[in-house]
């Protein structure tokens, strides 16, 4: 008991004399992680991208949100072909730190983010166009935020799923032609409600 207190002891002081940048963080566990988790890591067909981002009429220079932004390629597709500027907020810390190095291989630093972090915590109020590929319960759980920080004019697409409770203005599809042709819903801030 004492080797344990005196060990203890000894890691503490040890802790307190670094900087913080090399203190431990918290990793979190499995759990921790899916208790977060809006939706798994599917990644959209490229023809989806466009799609959503054309559904939006992104226009150069506006700034495009994408909540869940896996490996990067909304935010990538916004800068490169619509010449927006794009953040991304990802939930998984592999997958913010994998698009993040991707972003910067292609030189769009300037232009595209990705904040590692869960969505619920961010501010959104800076955005012109949200794009999600979440699940509906999921869109149902963000809902409040939107309503509250979005503003308006925002427009947001969801891929595949509904906004529970708002009406579409416009639903698009994209066929990748492997069998499955997807949906996009196109929103504009005051939503009209269902
Ligand atoms: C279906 S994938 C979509 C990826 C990308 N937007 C696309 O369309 O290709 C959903 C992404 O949301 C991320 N995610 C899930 N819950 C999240 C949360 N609470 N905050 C931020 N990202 C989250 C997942 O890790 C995953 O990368």
């Amino acid at each position: 008991m004492r080797v344990f207190a005196a060990s203890t002891f000894a890691a503490a002081a040890l802790l307190a004399c670094l900087p913080a940048a090399a203190q431990p963080v918290h990793i979190p566990t499995k759990s921790e992680f899916y208790e977060k988790s809006l939706g798994p890591y599917v990644t959209s067909p490229q023809e989806v991208v466009d799609e959503m981002l054309q559904l939006a009429n992104v226009r150069p220079g506006e700034l495009v949100y994408d909540l869940g932004s896996g490996d990067g390629r909304v935010l990538i597709t916004a800068v490169q072909r619509f010449k927006a500027r794009a953040v991304g907020v990802e939930l998984s810390d592999d997958l913010a730190r994998l698009s993040t190095e991707k972003i910067a291989r292609l030189g769009l630093q300037a232009d595209a983010r990705v904040i590692n972090a869960d969505v619920r915590n961010v501010d959104l109020s800076a955005a012109d166009v949200v794009i999600m590929y979440l699940e509906t319960d999921s869109n149902e759980k963000l809902r409040p935020k939107l309503e509250k920080s979005l503003r308006p004019g925002t427009r947001v697409v969801s891929h595949e799923y509904k906004v529970p409770g708002w009406k579409a203005t416009r639903v698009a599809k994209a066929d990748p032609g492997y069998g499955h042709v997807h949906t996009m819903y196109l929103y504009r801030m005051p939503p009209v409600k269902d």
